[in-house]
């Protein structure tokens, strides 16, 4: 069965962009839950896609924003797309350029990780600097560093990252790399960057994260030699081609997780599938602290139950098998509604904290200071409008808005619909209240008092 089968076709999530979406909230949830392909594994293996000069056959890649705009990022560097429900084959035989565009770039932060394969491939390789974002500075350093200690010589002017490798053969060297921080992005770009180099290259304290696997297993299966990916060590013998590949990517843990606490904050039993268990070991284990009781109906098959209490707990984000930094806004949602006091300390990313000031809107109880966020549960949410900022942020304000009473009306649609594969329609088969309207009607009416869709314009 393909992702999309069970859910109304796809629209481009490019699309949607001037949408908010509106809830009914305090309606459980029932039935089952399809789970998509990881966001981050698909735009990741897409990039490795360009070390292969052959076709690769790429299958579970989830409907999102994101997604898109990767595909415009290799169709602009000259590789050939095409797209059949959940299966996108590529074919990067003719990798026409090695300077990927602005526009693209600057949109989204993983296309930056291309800059690995196409330097690997070409010898040469420009890239406009990502730049900031909503979440925090996120300079690229540690990529840079990495490929000079393997042989490039790396210029950043004008906001582009110039890269060559010097030399008859534009080969890059293996080398032994030690990250400072666990970086996803530093880890993936210098791996692939490895893949085809000369000689064997050691990446020390290397991001453990399972898409970090999941780059290593795609990469493998197309020829490479990779060892220890999923551990601190990663071991590179570089090789001289790669060969075509038919792959399947591994489901998404972070929207899995997503709607667990859909689940908890609605106090709903549903099912949710495929799933990786293993993948989400410091996420249940949250939840079950919290109160909320998950069973296992089959290796690759989660059931949550309705929770009597949810009970405040700590947390504290950190690289994987840590708490996810992807899961922290969700999870504040949730404690907003349990009982007691919780912390929670984001130590990634810098900045991504504001969605806290958008739940106290809905009536949540949130002091930030630095860092950190003090969360006193509440007895209930009340719905309001809120902004979401980015991703994971509006994923939060969807998942109160799901318990809070009355309407909540969510603008910033567009990052949700850059990472979540049509998460409302997702959340309408499980029975929410929740619709898609144009930002150019702000009538909250359109829902009426008992949640049904008035004249609607939903997508
Ligand atoms: C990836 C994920 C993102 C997730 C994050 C952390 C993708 C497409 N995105 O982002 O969803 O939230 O991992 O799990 O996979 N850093 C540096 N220098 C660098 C690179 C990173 O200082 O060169 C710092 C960052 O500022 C941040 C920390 O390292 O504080 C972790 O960032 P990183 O793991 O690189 O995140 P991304 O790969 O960008």
């Amino acid at each position: 069965m393909n992702s999309s089968s069970s859910l109304p076709d796809a629209k481009s999530p490019l699309e949607a962009d001037s949408s908010v979406l509106q809830i009914f909230g305090g309606h459980p949830l029932r039935g089952h839950v399809r789970i998509s392909g990881a966001k981050n594994s698909a735009l990741v293996i897409m990039a490795g896609s360009l070390l292969c000069s052959g076709d690769c056959r790429i299958r579970n890649v989830p409907f999102l924003a994101d997604v898109e705009r990767m595909g415009q990022v290799l169709s602009a560097l000259g590789l050939r797309l095409t797209r059949q429900d959940d299966i996108l084959d590529i074919n990067a035989s003719e990798l026409t350029t090695s300077k990927a565009p602005y526009e693209l770039v600057t949109q989204l932060r993983a296309s930056f990780f291309a800059i690995g394969p196409i330097l690997a491939r070409l010898g040469i390789a420009q890239m406009p600097l990502p730049g900031g974002c909503a979440i925090g500075a996120r300079p690229v350093d540690l990529h840079v560093r990495g490929l000079q200690a393997m042989g490039a010589e790396v210029q950043i002017e004008h906001g582009i990252c110039n890269a060559y490798v010097p030399g008859g053969h534009g080969r890059l060297k293996g080398a032994r790399i030690y990250l400072d921080t666990p970086s996803v992005g530093a880890t993936e770009t210098l791996m692939m960057a490895a893949t085809l180099a000369d000689g064997e290259s050691i990446i020390e304290n290397a991001a453990r994260e399972p898409e970090v696997v999941d780059l290593a297993n795609f990469c493998n299966a197309m020829g490479a030699k990779i060892y220890g990916a999923g551990t601190s060590t990663i071991t590179i013998v570089g090789v001289s081609k790669l060969h075509s590949i038919d792959y399947s990517i591994i489901p998404d843990r972070i929207e899995t997780g997503t709607f667990l606490v859909a689940g908890a904050i609605t106090r709903s039993e549903f099912s949710l599938s495929p799933v990786c268990p293993d993948h989400l070991i410091p996420v249940l284990a949250k939840l079950r602290d919290i109160g909320v009781t998950i069973i296992e109906e089959a290796p690759d098959c989660l059931r949550i139950l309705p929770a009597d209490v949810l009970r405040a707990t700590d947390i504290d984000t950190l690289p994987h098998p840590g708490f996810p930094t992807d899961m922290q806004a969700p999870f504040m949602a949730l404690l907003t509604l349990a009982e007691g006091d919780s912390i929670i300390n984001e130590s990634v990313f810098e900045n991504r904290l504001r969605h806290a000031s958008e739940l106290n809107r809905l009536g949540a109880d949130i002091r930030v200071k630095g860092n950190t966020a003090f969360v006193r549960g509440v007895p209930k949410l009340s719905g309001a409008p809120v902004l979401g900022t980015d991703l994971r942020a509006a994923a939060s304000l969807v998942l109160a808005g799901l318990a809070a009473e009355g309407i909540t009306t969510i603008q910033g649609i567009n990052h949700l619909d850059r990472g979540y594969d049509r998460l409302d329609m997702k959340l309408q088969q499980l029975g929410a209240k929740i619709i898609r309207i144009k930002e150019t009607s702000t009538d909250v009416e359109l829902l009426a008092n008992n949640g049904t869709p008035l004249n609607s314009t939903a997508l």
